[in-house]
């Protein structure tokens, strides 16, 4: 699976973030403590760095997308995907973020819901993500956005995490 990274919203500019971004996305992971609450440590710049190069096991820097989303200059989402993962035409959504001031009006969602309708057309199969037990704003955010819980399991990101996914074939509408 090849993804067009500038393809994913036809709204905010999309574009695979660099070393010189680190700083506005560590801004970003500041303003949203909650989610380090569930998936410690607390945010920082060597956390930002790490998440841009990480990869799960058995994949290469060629399948990773890290993403940022633009509305002009203002960084206001960053979104890592994985590219057949864990088997071919299944896309991960390693991370998702959106700027705490963006937060609330459905933006999170329309993102979500332009990234199905991309992956779809691309002939992706499916979406798969995960979120730590408990947190509440990730479960309602998913839930509310089609995906199913699959099963409990263990991730890098917290000892106990909700696997979901959403399939894109099928009988399943967007
Ligand atoms: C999850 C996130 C991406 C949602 O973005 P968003 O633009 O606010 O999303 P939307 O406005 O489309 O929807 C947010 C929903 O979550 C709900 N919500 C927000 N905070 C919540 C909380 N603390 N507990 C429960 N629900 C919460 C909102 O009420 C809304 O649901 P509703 O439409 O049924 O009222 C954003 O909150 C975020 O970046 N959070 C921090 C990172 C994170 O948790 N990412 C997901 C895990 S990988």
């Amino acid at each position: 699976m090849k993804i067009d990274i500038e393809q994913l919203s036809l709204t905010y500019h999309a574009r695979k973030l660099k070393e010189d971004d680190i700083q506005s996305i560590y801004q970003l992971y500041q303003d949203n403590p909650l989610y380090f609450q569930y998936c410690p440590p607390e945010a920082s710049e060597e956390m930002v760095r790490d998440d841009m190069h990480a990869l799960p096991e058995g994949k290469t820097e060629k399948d990773k997308y890290f993403v940022g989303y633009y509305d002009q200059d203002e960084l206001i989402a960053v979104m890592d995907l994985i590219a057949d993962y864990p088997t071919a035409g299944i896309a991960f959504i390693g991370f998702f973020m959106l700027a705490e001031d963006r937060q609330g009006k459905g933006t999170g969602s329309a993102l979500v819901n332009e990234l199905c309708t991309y992956l779809k057309k691309s002939g992706a199969a499916q979406i798969q993500l995960a979120w730590a037990k408990g947190n509440p704003q990730a479960e309602h955010f998913w839930l509310k956005n089609g995906f199913v819980k699959v099963k409990e399991t263990k991730s890098n990101a917290a000892d106990c995490v909700i696997l979901a996914e959403k399939k894109l074939r099928g009988d399943d509408p967007l």
